[in-house]
């Protein structure tokens, strides 16, 4: 250890040494400096500002001092209410609430409202709240004309990231972000809609005609009414798919400040209305290392085949020539998800009713194999959510580039809740991150180009 960092090592017992702060030496200069250590969090998390550094200089003209975290591995970007993550420990709790105690006892609107609000609802306010949402779940018919201009094979999450960018101008007044009741009617009216546009969404890849909410049905009965029903007068739901979506709903709706949270909270943080915001977390959910994981277990399992083709598939991923063993892996939960516990239970349940997935051995398989070889466990990289999610959608009839768009439905409840502290939060402005510049210091312009002439298309394609 060089002397500077043995100089820079903190007690790390803030009160031993009397002082909640860090000492300092920046080894260019010899000054010290005094670094203050935030109050702790709720779970005893400590942090020192980032902007503290700025004040380590060189000399009067220096810029400061800036800290440099690709990918954000150690820096905390605000303090928040809503969801405590111990990834070590494979604990997830909503306010304060463990996850396993949620989706045994809870709906999926409940821990909506409990998200947006900190607090369970009361009686009358879960009636209300329920209330408000089943009669917001309407689209305007031209969002119909809009999602008909799409191909047949247009993937679902393009549509619906287009198709909730396009709500936005449906509710010009949704831009008055700081008024309290267009906000309350904005978050409405996106948990509302989400299921619909996702129906919608279904339909016409399927080349269904689009079928109308159902406000006698509760939220799960009356998304699978809109994409299931057919010429029956009422749709009645299986309760244990109902039951699956609900639980399965609560266990994606949030989980603190992942990629698509952040690009929400990133995107709203210039005051744009949240459609605009939540469009952007659908555009991040859907790639393959975040949401898009729940597509890609399954394309990899259907490709993997058979059971006996595993250990080979395994040596693969190792090799690094294989590509990831997509659904393993976490940047947080250094032990096991405790979401994939739920599901994989909830597989079972689901199984029971549907018959065995004819998958589901490759997908044990893969498990077993990847808990007992060294390179995953040493990499502690356990199932994630997703690795079983694909089973059950597939076994509900779901199409494969479908799931991740039931993700983004459960998900807008978290994205909402955390829109909405962000703005509220007196210490959050634009997120505009700094960078280190390592490009060309300044050199003067001589052009390449021997001729700058504008050319004509009829020109070009004649020289
Ligand atoms: N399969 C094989 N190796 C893996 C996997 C995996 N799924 N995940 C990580 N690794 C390896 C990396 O190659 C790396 O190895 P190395 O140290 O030898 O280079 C090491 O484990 C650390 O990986 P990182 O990429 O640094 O971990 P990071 O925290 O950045 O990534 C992520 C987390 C993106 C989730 C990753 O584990 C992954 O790609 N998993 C597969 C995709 C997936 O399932 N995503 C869904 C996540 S849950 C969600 O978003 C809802």
């Amino acid at each position: 250890m060089s002397q500077t960092e043995t100089a820079t090592t903190p007690s790390n017992d803030a009160t031993q040494g009397g002082r909640n702060a860090l000492e300092v030496r920046d080894g260019r200069t010899g000054k010290s400096y005094d670094i203050q250590i935030l109050e702790p969090g709720t779970e005893g998390d400590t942090a020192v500002r980032g902007a503290d550094l700025r004040q380590m200089k060189v000399n009067p003209g220096d810029f400061g001092l800036l800290s440099y975290d690709p990918a954000f591995m150690n820096t905390a970007s605000c303090k928040s209410a809503i969801t405590y993550i111990d990834g070590d420990n494979g604990i997830l709790r909503y306010r304060g609430y463990p996850i396993e105690q949620l989706a045994e006892g809870a709906t999926f609107l409940e821990v909506a409202y409990l998200l947006r609000n900190g607090e369970l609802p009361s009686q009358g306010e879960y009636e209300q709240w329920v209330h408000d949402i089943t009669y917001h779940t309407y689209v305007h018919e031209n969002i119909k004309r809009f999602l008909e201009g799409f191909r047949y094979d247009a993937h679902p999450m393009s549509m619906l990231c287009s198709a909730v960018a396009a709500m936005s101008s449906f509710y010009p007044k949704a831009k008055n972000i700081f008024d309290p009741a267009e906000r309350s009617i904005s978050i409405i009216r996106l948990l509302a809609k989400m299921p619909t546009l996702a129906a919608m969404i279904y339909r016409h890849v399927k080349g269904l005609p689009f079928v109308y909410p159902d406000n006698d049905l509760n939220y799960v009965e009356n998304f699978l009414s809109m994409v299931a029903r057919m010429s029956e007068p009422k749709y009645e739901a299986n309760p244990v798919f109902t039951k699956a979506l609900d639980v399965l709903f609560i266990l994606h709706a949030d989980h603190e400040q992942n990629c698509s949270t952040s690009a929400v909270r990133a995107v709203g943080s210039s005051h744009v209305d949240p459609f605009s915001a939540v469009a952007a977390g659908i555009a991040a959910l859907y790639g393959p290392l975040h949401g898009g994981a729940n597509e890609q277990v399954l394309r990899m399992i259907e490709e993997i085949e058979h059971p006996k083709n595993v250990p080979a598939f395994i040596d693969e991923v190792k090799s690094g020539k294989g590509g990831r063993l997509m659904g393993f892996g976490h940047r947080v939960y250094k032990s096991y998800d405790p979401r994939a516990r739920i599901v994989k239970k909830l597989a079972d349940e689901v199984f029971q009713q549907v018959g065995m997935d004819k998958d589901l051995e490759i997908a044990l398989k893969l498990e077993e194999a990847a808990l007992s070889d060294d390179y995953f466990v040493s990499r502690k990289l356990y199932p994630n959510v997703d690795f079983y999610t694909g089973l059950i959608y597939r076994s509900m009839a779901f199409p494969t580039d479908f799931f991740t768009v039931l993700f983004a439905v459960a998900r807008t409840a978290g994205w909402l809740a955390q829109w909405e502290e962000m703005l509220l939060d007196k210490e959050q402005k634009i997120a505009r991150p700094r960078q280190i510049y390592i490009g060309p210091a300044e050199r003067q312009y001589q052009s390449t180009l021997a001729d700058k002439a504008p050319r004509t298309r009829k020109d070009s394609i004649r020289r």
